[in-house]
């Protein structure tokens, strides 16, 4: 089978080394497309493809439709709003993420981010420190957890909301649970967003949630910036001068939301949460063996547009 590997934001050499070595050592054949400038390269690359693994790359439903052939795409990596389920499913092409390969690297980026603003933007000025502080964790997936877990290594008390886990799960996961995203954003001194990117997610944390945080508070986004309101962040942070907000997705509205702002705010220029060699290694990895599995057992565990 032919494997395209797209990758506009490529993975480290090693992991693409690895990724090679494990289809072709199974008999696939893999073309690679990395640091491609235009949607347009995509399409034509994608012509003769029996299987596909991106990153954060669009899979669009002109993706799918030039693809005659395609019958797998692996989403290396967490979030797969990247990729026309719908367009996928309707022609039987199965979707697969690699959960958790690259969350440890968006957690030490959450935290790093956090230091960060504390700090200043490591300037001289005078920072605070995270011990003692209050963190909510908005999510408690894999990212969430692992956020939650070294937050309080740093002495930070953590609390955090999940639909989707008992309080009983949360507490096994070192937080305490809260129940309402407002009684959760109420209680943050730092609050760490790690909700995927969905219909019903899209521009939920606006001005109310925002301004409902504690005085001095920051909001850290390594989720996606789709999910935030951004007219209704530019409007907390007008009226709440002791606000933060940081974030490795850069928002829509950044120039204006930077001079306006200045440290109060910050975003990574590219989303570099997961852009750690180990990150591209086990994500893009486990892409290969996801791959191999399929086309030799028919395995879809990790299949999400079931
Ligand atoms: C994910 O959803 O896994 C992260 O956002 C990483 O995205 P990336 O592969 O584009 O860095």
């Amino acid at each position: 089978m032919k494997v395209l590997l797209a990758t506009q934001k490529p993975f480290a050499a090693k992991a693409v080394e690895g990724i090679c070595s494990i289809l072709t050592e199974a008999g696939h054949q893999v073309d690679k497309l990395e640091n491609y400038a235009s949607q347009e390269a995509l399409l034509s690359s994608v012509a003769d493809a029996d299987a596909l693994i991106v990153r954060s790359d669009k899979v669009t439903a002109d993706v799918i439709a030039a693809a005659p052939k395609l019958k797998i795409v692996v989403r290396a990596g967490a979030g797969y709003d990247n990729v026309d389920l719908a367009a996928a499913s309707a022609r039987g092409i199965v979707v697969m993420n690699t959960p958790g390969q690259n969350s440890n690297a968006v957690a030490e980026l959450a935290l790093g981010l956090m230091i960060f603003m504390a700090r200043t933007h490591f300037t001289p000025a005078t920072g605070s420190e995270l011990q003692g502080k209050r963190l909510g964790v908005q999510a408690y997936g894999n990212v969430g957890r692992l956020v939650g877990q070294k937050a309080k290594a740093l002495g930070m008390e953590v609390c955090a909301l999940d639909p989707f886990l008992s309080d009983q799960q949360i507490l096994d996961g070192g937080a305490q649970p809260v129940h309402s995203v407002e009684e959760l954003y109420a209680a943050s001194d730092y609050l760490s967003i790690h909700i995927p990117a969905l219909p019903s997610t899209i521009k939920s944390i606006g001005y109310d949630l925002i301004t409902k945080m504690p005085k001095g508070a920051t909001l850290i986004n390594t989720a996606r910036k789709e999910v935030i309101d951004e007219e209704g962040l530019l409007k907390a942070l007008e009226e709440r001068p002791d606000l933060k907000y940081v974030t490795d997705v850069m928002p829509d509205n950044y120039d204006q939301l930077s001079k306006k702002f200045g440290t109060r705010v910050f975003a990574t220029p590219k989303k570099m949460g997961a852009q750690t060699a180990e990150a591209n290694v086990n994500a893009g990895l486990a892409a290969a063996r996801q791959i191999v599995d399929f086309f030799a057992t028919g395995n879809r565990k990790f299949q999400v547009n079931k």
